[in-house]
């Protein structure tokens, strides 16, 4: 069974590099043949 490596970017501040930290080495692992997923997710605003 392959094994499978879950990497997780955090931060509470937004606007602070998360995204453009994650794009660039998931594209690199897909070029060589891995196989990635990837999920950028954004906490629900909350309505005041
Ligand atoms: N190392 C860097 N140097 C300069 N600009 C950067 C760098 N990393 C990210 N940026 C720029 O900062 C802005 C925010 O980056 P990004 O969208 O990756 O942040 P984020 O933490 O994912 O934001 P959000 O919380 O909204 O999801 C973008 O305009 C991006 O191009
Ligand atoms: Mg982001």
């Amino acid at each position: 069974m392959a094994k499978t490596k879950v990497i997780a970017v955090a931060n509470l501040k937004g606007g602070g590099g998360k995204s453009t930290t994650v794009y660039n080495p998931v594209n690199g692992l897909a070029l060589d043949g891995k196989r990635v997923l990837l999920v950028d997710v954004e906490p629900p605003r909350l309505k005041m």
